[in-house]
């Protein structure tokens, strides 16, 4: 099954606060790869980042048009070292103990199947036994449509 190429993203004009006009692609994903006070620091005795598997494997999957990757600081969950968040489309998934080069193919094998699908996915099993929930979910009942608020 044919799926839109991995650099085929679309492109929307923005006007800044200053009057700039610019365009920006519109993305399906991000991949936050945690470096920061505690992720990857071996001399806090924790394990390395595999950071040059996550450059490298970027680029070379050529799904830079349609997911970006951003080398971040601090997430967070620093007790969960090492810890990524992956946002596609809307949903979040947050993993830890993202240690070995092996799982950043595992991430980009994920990530890949989500662009062929056009679709947020569930997680594969090799990584949903470090998938965890970081952030409340809303529980509130919509009272009234936006048009009645205002
Ligand atoms: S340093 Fe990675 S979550 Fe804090």
């Amino acid at each position: 099954m044919s799926h839109r190429p991995f650099d085929d993203s679309p492109v929307h004009p923005i006007t800044r606060a200053d009057g700039v006009s610019n365009e920006i692609r519109i993305q399906d994903g991000h991949l936050f790869v945690c470096l920061g006070c505690c992720c990857g620091r071996t001399d806090k005795g924790l394990p390395p980042v595999p950071l040059d598997e996550f450059k490298r494997q970027w680029k070379q999957r050529g799904i830079r048009r349609r997911f970006h990757l951003t080398i971040s600081g601090c997430l967070g969950p620093c007790p969960l070292a090492n810890v990524v968040l992956i946002l596609f489309r809307g949903q979040a998934v947050w993993l830890h103990s993202i240690n070995r080069p092996e799982d950043v193919g595992l991430i980009y094998d994920y990530v890949e199947r989500m662009l062929r699908q056009e679709s947020y996915l569930d997680p594969p099993p090799e990584l949903a036994g470090r998938r965890f929930e970081r952030y409340l979910e809303d529980t509130a009942t919509p009272c009234c449509t936006a048009t009645e608020l205002w």
